[in-house]
């Protein structure tokens, strides 16, 4: 029905050669079996995260205030080779202060501060499958009031569409949902990209985001927000997977929540120091 010129084309040299067979696009067909994951591809799919993640705490351990955006993309791109992984799934993101309101910014050459929020969206390729999964850490091991409010907010709006993820559900729905949550709290306008994508064999993986949810599928929910003039920017991605009667979380091997992710930076540092 919406068949473009270059198909009437081949529809009709086939016809040509073949009188009364009946042709038919498989373009969403080809992106379906794609975003459907069976359970050998989310097996390999899940230790792409792993390794993703072990590669996320060691770069994490070198966070702190005067260390270059470079060392802690370098400790995460390392890890991942170690282990097995031949490249990051896309250029990683490490991004401090005004960085992290950069959605893109790929140099990692400026030099960390106190008191600022350092986000990093990293993640290997693995036997082929991408991961992508971001987190948002503060420079010191603690955030201020502020950042931990817009923190908040950003997990909130994940948690948000996460609660609706389900076969049948629709990705419309779920985007909707976590800008409700960030429009709720008044940070409407510094939310400005999509809500997730696909993930599979590329990190924007082919799917049908107009189409019904179904078992299987495997998407990021990454909601932020971003405020240049305030040089602060927060996102955190995390990879589900749609299942029989509603969602998993593929990637749970890292802290999420504002005090969990406190709690692990002041364990690293040995406690006590600030
Ligand atoms: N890392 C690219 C993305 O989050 O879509
Ligand atoms: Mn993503
Ligand atoms: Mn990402």
């Amino acid at each position: 029905a919406n068949a473009k010129p270059k198909d009437l084309e081949i529809y009709g040299k086939v016809q040509g050669r073949v009188p009364g067979i009946s042709t038919k696009t498989l373009g969403w067909t080809l992106a379906m079996m794609r975003a459907r994951h069976d359970e050998q591809e989310l097996a390999i799919m899940q230790r792409s995260i792993r390794i993703t993640e072990a590669g996320h705490r060691a770069a994490w351990a070198a966070v702190k205030p005067g260390a270059s955006e470079g060392e802690v993309r370098a400790e995460a791109e390392r890890v991942w080779r170690s282990m097995g992984s031949r490249r990051p799934a896309y250029e990683s993101i490490v991004g401090s202060g005004p960085n992290a309101t950069i959605l893109h910014y790929p140099r990692s050459e400026r030099t960390m501060q106190d008191g600022e929020l350092l986000l990093m969206d990293m993640a290997c390729e693995y036997a082929h499958y991408a991961a992508d999964i971001t987190r948002t850490l503060p420079v010191n091991g603690r955030f201020t009031p502020e950042q931990r409010k817009v923190y908040d907010t950003v997990l909130k709006a994940q948690a948000a569409a996460f609660a609706l993820v389900k076969p049948g559900a629709y990705y419309e729905d779920l985007d909707k949902a976590a800008r409700k949550v960030i429009e709720d709290a008044g940070y409407g306008d510094y939310f400005i990209h999509g809500l997730g994508h696909f993930v599979g064999l590329d990190v924007h993986d082919a799917g049908a985001y107009h189409r019904p949810l179904e078992a299987g599928m495997v998407l990021t929910l990454e909601p932020g927000i971003y405020i240049p003039e305030k040089q602060l920017g927060v996102r955190i991605e995390d990879q589900i997977v749609v299942t029989a009667n509603g969602a998993r979380m593929l990637s749970d091997g890292l802290p999420r929540t504002a005090d969990e992710v406190e709690r692990w930076m002041a364990e690293r540092q040995g406690g006590t120091k600030r």
